[in-house]
């Protein structure tokens, strides 16, 4: 029994069955009158199921024979000959095929939805000083807008990777019978055409056989999962009173139960939870094909249920993470007031005595020192008098203090993929110009 989870295959089953009774019709084995009835019948079919008028009866074991019990019951003994030339093991990797190809379109609209939140957020912060971490420790500034746009790159990835994923689950696997192909002069081309597939599969065993497009769209999906996780983890962290870079709208935040005072980040939590979740789908089906032999075995049917959760998880965190980001207020005067903190501007003052013919070795030796003299003392890298810098180097002359201002130092970083306003504005307007694209591709543009 699988109805009570393949049902929703339904209008991609019938969509099928058409162009399968149409093929029927042009190989002579069903004459005018019949495939009108039947495609007559399909569509009403279609829907009354959309409309939950037909339903799966406690009998149908699968999405396949409910819709022939719906056929039977509208056009009798007929109904019986479209089962001519196909199986349902061709049927249910044709179905599975013609609704992942669907629904990644949705998946990559409401990608590209995210991404232009975050983009939104990143036009405004794109002058804005802000720390930039490794290892969690403030290493060298950043503009704001740079790390949110990081994040945009690989959502972009992962569309790009769902549109590579497309051009090999373009097989329509209809025609291959159970495993062998048929013996009836049916057109598996013509068929693969009008379903929207490039081309038919060049050998029925692996058409019948082959869930590699279900795994493959689980690792993509499993991939979105962990790009969403490593956003929400550092949105919890953003809004953190330790941190306070972001404060998260009312309607995408929860209180406690039982401290008033609390506002918690629970979709930003549930973006990182879910995670685990979309890579337990694709080890769930992995682990169903492991060892399994040709052709089909029943085992296959397992391969539904971690497709639909991944879809379903995806077109649930997708928009609530959206709505997230497009509804947080990022504290620019913070991100600023901090931005210089840990002697983030100590690579500055490395770099501008490299400019100056030193050994970036003896640099870091030298800047390393008066970091350590400064955080002995307490003082901020501009505060330390002159003898004290000469004391440390000859090459720290008073002047090395004009490097050490947050905006001079994101300024600097000019060199392609830096820092630099200038050059987080240019990767903007690349990325608007993708997002552009893949909701042209998605079909919603
Ligand atoms: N419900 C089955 C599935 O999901 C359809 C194919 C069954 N074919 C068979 N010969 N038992 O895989």
């Amino acid at each position: 029994m699988s109805v009570h989870f393949d049902w929703r295959l339904a209008p991609y089953d019938l969509l099928a069955s058409r162009a399968h009774a149409r093929v029927l019709h042009r190989a002579g084995l069903l004459d005018d009158t019949e495939v009108e009835r039947i495609l007559t019948a399909l569509a009403d079919l279609d829907h009354d199921a959309h409309n939950g008028v037909f339903r799966p009866a406690a009998e149908d074991e699968d999405v396949h024979t409910a819709l022939e019990r719906g056929l039977l019951e509208r056009v009798g003994a007929l109904g019986g000959k479209l089962r001519a030339g196909r199986s349902r093991n061709d049927q249910i990797a044709t179905d599975l095929r013609l609704y992942l190809r669907d629904h990644v379109r949705q998946i990559v609209t409401r990608i590209a939805e995210l991404e232009s939140e975050l983009m939104a957020q990143a036009e405004r912060t794109i002058e804005a000083p802000a720390p930039g971490l490794t290892h969690m420790q403030h290493a060298q500034p950043i503009v704001f807008a740079h790390q949110l746009l990081a994040h945009v790159q690989a959502f972009a990835r992962d569309v790009s990777r769902l549109q590579d994923w497309d051009v090999r689950a373009s097989v329509s696997p209809l025609g291959s019978g159970a495993l062998a192909g048929s013996s009836l002069p049916l057109d598996p081309d013509a068929v693969a055409k009008e379903l929207g597939f490039a081309r038919a599969a060049a050998n029925s065993l692996d058409a019948v056989s082959d869930r590699d497009f279900a795994a493959e769209f689980l690792f993509a999906a499993a991939l979105i999962g962990v790009h969403l996780s490593r956003l929400g983890e550092e949105v919890v962290l953003w809004a953190t009173s330790e941190f306070r870079w972001v404060e998260l709208d009312d309607a995408f935040s929860t209180g406690s139960s039982i401290m008033p005072q609390k506002k918690n980040p629970d979709v930003a939590e549930l973006a990182r939870g879910k995670a685990g979740r979309l890579i337990g789908d694709l080890t769930a089906l992995l682990t169903v094909l492991k060892g399994l032999p040709l052709a089909y075995d029943r085992d296959l049917q397992e391969d539904k249920e971690p497709v639909f959760d991944a879809v379903d998880t995806l077109l649930l965190v997708l928009p609530a993470v959206s709505g997230m980001i497009a509804t947080m207020t990022v504290d620019v005067d913070r991100l600023e007031a901090t931005a210089a903190d840990g002697y983030a501007l100590a690579t500055d003052v490395a770099e501008l005595l490299v400019r100056r013919g030193v050994p970036f070795r003896d640099a870091h030796e030298a800047v390393g020192e008066l970091v350590a003299y400064c955080a002995a003392k307490g003082l901020d890298l501009s505060e330390v008098d002159d003898d004290t810098l000469a004391a440390i180097s000859e090459h720290l002359t008073p002047d090395v203090r004009g490097v050490l201002s947050v905006r001079g130092a994101v300024e600097a970083r000019s060199a392609p993929g830096g820092t630099a306003p200038a050059r987080v504005a240019e990767q903007l307007a690349d990325l608007r110009d993708t997002v552009h694209r893949q909701l042209e591709w998605a079909g919603t543009a």
